[in-house]
């Protein structure tokens, strides 16, 4: 049994999230960051799983590239797909993961998760971190995807009991 993974990241958060679930899946399990390589085929794999960060609501381009190349063969399949953001608000969530994988993957997946996201501040460019602490500063006013967060200190709300529960889901899938 052989699963793939195929993520794209752009600070390291999903990618960090796709090494720690590749830990606690069954089986020979391959790791792929679009970013660097695509896979020729899926075809040899029996379960898929396809992760992505979120970035202005948006899923990675190579990502959403991905899905619609490989439509057909991914609905065919076992099929786990995660995003990471710091989005924590259910509706948010589901738009976030349909936009980056398409509304009939996300209702084929056994599971559509959202992992949390991170903030580290030294991995950002001078135009990200200035959109992070006006984000901040609106969503302490108005209530955000950010919350209370200050915009400027290390943050990370990724969910370790959240990998697991999509780690035993894919496994049973
Ligand atoms: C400029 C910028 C825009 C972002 N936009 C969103 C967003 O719209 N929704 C959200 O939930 N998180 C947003 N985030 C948070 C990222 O999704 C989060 O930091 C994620 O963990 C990054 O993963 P990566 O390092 O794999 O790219 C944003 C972060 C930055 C820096």
């Amino acid at each position: 049994m052989k699963t793939l993974i195929v993520y794209a990241t752009k600070h390291g958060t999903t990618e960090e999230c796709a090494k720690i679930l590749a830990g606690r899946l069954e089986g020979e399990v391959e790791l792929v960051n679009i970013k660097n390589s695509e896979p020729s085929s899926i075809d040899m794999y029996e379960k898929i799983i396809l992760g992505t960060s979120i970035y202005a609501g948006n899923g990675q381009p190579e990502i959403k590239e991905f899905c619609k190349k490989n439509l057909a063969k991914l609905k065919e399949k076992p099929l786990g797909l995660f995003i990471s953001c710091m989005f924590d608000d259910e509706n948010q969530i589901r738009a976030a993961l349909e936009n980056a994988f398409t509304p009939e993957l996300v209702s084929h997946a056994a599971a559509a998760y959202a992992f949390g996201g991170a903030f580290k501040m030294n991995r950002l460019n001078f135009f990200e971190k200035t959109i992070v602490k006006l984000v901040a500063k609106q969503s302490k006013k108005e209530g955000g995807p950010f919350g209370g967060y200050d915009g400027k200190t290390d943050i990370s709300t990724v969910s370790d009991s959240k990998i697991s529960e999509f780690a035993k889901i894919i496994n049973a899938a």
